[in-house]
């Protein structure tokens, strides 16, 4: 008989792995302990933007016409215990307050809970990030009978659906063959259309992800370290990043120079890992990330004060600053930590009058930062505008006509902090363009 899936905790992961699990054929419940969530589920949306997520819903929750109906969601931990044979918990694990380590109340929350209501014989599966040495700790709260697993997870934001169908790996911590002969069950899929399935222990498992996140933050404060020496000695960060990528012990992928990473995972990730090496004793091997992050930091400063040197050098007084993007990263509504808003937050600080718009943001950045001035265009964003900056690469962007853009604003200054535009088009329409990191032209 077919595997019965539960999923617990309906975020990002949550609801993207519940709609995946459905698609590979499965049986699925999703719990959240917010009722809200679970209602807007239940009738096939989610609570974010995310491509193809709500497509994939449609086509599986129980209930909408012409679904598959394997998919369900509910508040009842009885309820998922009794049906599942396997448990993914997916709730989220974010930074302490005031501190780096991770907070793991929701994990903590989650296996007590699941603890009294899980069947013998059941495995339970951990995806979300956590500090190592978490799974054996949480293996000794499940009751006799029942396994633990530990299965990370690789999902970018934007391409969460994709990732999950077809991952580039399955890394699964495991002690002993059954669960590995029951997450080879779950995975037949898509390692059958070639994922590798990667088998270790628990601690090597848990490090995979927080190591993949650590080496791609490096990769990306790289390269925006070499950006800082390019804008000292007037080489272009764009062309150094398209030279050495063709090595491809480097690899040309993340290495896009601006104002740096954010998001929910990156930041806090590395910082949870610096934290967690330092009472393992071992806070030493990880100090470069200490300079990762700070590099990270410092690219936000740097935009800053690019454009107040692109407004004469002085105050930005009653200055009028135009924001395109207030997202962490194009094709997600998500601001948690936003490069983007950060920048936009310490102009306004300093008593600059700006003005935001973003594609699918606006919500949330409206909720996060109610104090800024926000629009329902790129157009009317920087109408009167003194400077453009132009900080997540949305299409919607990349796509505006410069000429137009050129008759509402009040002098054609434009900033890249992603590079992403195109130059020559923008100053072929009359505009002073300036990317982080590139000669000035
Ligand atoms: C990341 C990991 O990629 C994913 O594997 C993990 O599961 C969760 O964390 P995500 O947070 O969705 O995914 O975003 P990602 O695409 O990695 O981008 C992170 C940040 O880095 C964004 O702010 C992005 O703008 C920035 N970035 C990325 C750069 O500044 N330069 C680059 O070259 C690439």
């Amino acid at each position: 008989m077919a595997l019965k899936i539960t999923v617990i905790g309906t975020g990002y992961l949550g609801a993207t792995h519940a709609a995946a699990m459905a698609e590979l054929g499965f049986e699925v419940l999703g719990l959240d302990v917010v009722p809200e969530k679970i209602e807007l589920l239940s009738s096939g949306r989610v609570p974010m933007y995310e491509p193809g997520l709500e497509e994939l819903l449609a086509k599986h929750v129980a209930g909408i016409e012409g679904s598959s109906g394997r998919l369900r969601f509910t508040t009842s931990w009885e309820e998922v215990g009794a049906f599942g044979d396997v448990h993914f918990v997916c709730v989220n694990t974010p930074q302490k307050h005031g501190e780096y380590a991770c907070d793991m109340s929701y994990v903590d929350a989650a296996f007590a809970s699941l603890a009294g209501v899980v069947r013998e014989g059941a495995l339970v599966v951990g995806k979300s990030t956590v500090p190592v040495g978490s799974a054996e700790r949480l293996a000794a709260l499940l009751p006799a009978g029942v396994e633990l697993a530990w299965n990370p997870e690789f999902l970018r934001e934007g391409f969460a659906v994709d990732d999950t169908l077809h991952p580039d790996r399955i890394v699964v911590g495991v002690r002993g063959e059954r669960a590995e002969k029951l997450l080879r069950e779950v995975y037949a899929v898509p390692v059958g259309e070639g994922s590798p399935f990667v088998v270790t222990d628990f601690p090597t498992a848990e490090l995979v992800k927080t190591a993949a996140n650590s080496f791609l933050a490096t990769k990306i404060s790289f390269i925006n370290a070499m950006a800082e020496v390019c804008e000292a000695a007037d080489g272009d960060v764009a062309k150094l990043a398209e030279a050495i990528g063709h090595d491809d012990r480097i690899g040309a992928k993340f290495l896009r120079a601006g104002i740096g990473f954010g998001g929910g995972c990156l930041p806090k990730d590395i910082r949870a890992f610096m934290a967690r090496a330092g009472e393992l004793g071992a806070d030493q091997a990880l100090t470069f990330l200490r300079e990762i992050d700070s590099i990270n930091m410092r690219r936000r400063g740097q935009m800053v004060e690019m454009a107040r040197e692109a407004l004469g050098g002085n105050s930005f007084l009653g200055r009028r600053v135009a924001v395109l993007g207030a997202t962490f990263k194009p094709d997600s509504d998500d601001v948690r930590d936003s490069p983007a808003l950060n920048v936009a937050g310490q102009i306004h600080l300093q008593g600059g009058q700006v003005t935001v718009y973003d594609p699918k943001g606006m919500e949330n950045a409206r909720r996060l930062f109610p104090t800024l001035g926000y629009a329902d265009s790129a157009l009317e964003a920087v109408r009167g505008a003194d400077v453009v900056l132009h900080l997540t690469e949305w299409r919607e962007f990349r796509e505006l006509d410069p000429a137009e853009l050129g008759g509402a604003v009040s002098a054609r200054i434009v900033l890249d902090g992603r590079n992403a535009l195109d130059a020559a088009r923008w100053r072929a329409a009359g505009w002073t363009y300036r990317a982080m990191g590139r000669p000035r032209a």
